[in-house]
């Protein structure tokens, strides 16, 4: 396949709690779908206050114990204006975090989308929790609705770009 991958970035407010489970996730579902080569697969936060920093531990832990994935070689990056530019997904945690994006072009982006869009349950359009201080069972719920929203905006991906 010579095509130029698709490029996708999660993004949250640190890009140390929900995003990176997000890239980590996401990334899941493309290899066991074998389309590795067809994506780039990034995440970053709108804040700078983590920049640098490993995921939080209880992401960390959540993805190995679920997913026997080790996710604490990622480190936080801020979502720049270069991005919006050169990503052609850019998927938001919450509906701050989308705000926050708009206001880094000052105009709406139509590569901006929101993750909670793509939920198959309950919850469309709303918010990825921020779980930031909280206890195991906050990165849990997480866990699960980013695991079946990736899944599904994969699902969707393939159809609009017919992988
Ligand atoms: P995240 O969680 O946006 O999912 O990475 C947070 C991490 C840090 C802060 C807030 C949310 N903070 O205020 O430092």
């Amino acid at each position: 396949m010579n095509s130029s991958p698709i490029r996708v970035m999660f993004f949250c407010l640190g890009n140390i709690c929900r995003s990176p489970l997000a890239e980590a996730l996401f990334r899941y579902h493309v290899e066991e779908q074998s389309l590795t080569d067809r994506f780039e697969i990034d995440s970053s936060g709108t804040g700078s206050y983590h920049v640098g920093a490993p995921p939080d531990p209880g992401s960390v832990r959540v993805a190995r114990e679920r997913m026997g994935l080790d996710i604490s070689g990622q480190r936080a990056q801020q979502l720049s204006p270069d991005h919006l530019r050169a990503f052609h997904y850019l998927v938001a945690m919450d509906r701050s975090n989308l705000r926050n994006a708009k206001r880094l072009t000052g105009a709406s982006q139509a590569n901006l989308v929101l993750l909670r869009d793509f939920e198959p349950h309950d919850g469309r359009g709303g918010d990825v929790p921020d779980p930031w201080g909280g206890g195991p069972d906050h990165f849990e719920k997480v866990y699960d609705i980013v695991h079946r929203c990736t899944r599904e905006f994969l699902d969707y991906l393939c159809q609009q770009e017919r992988l």
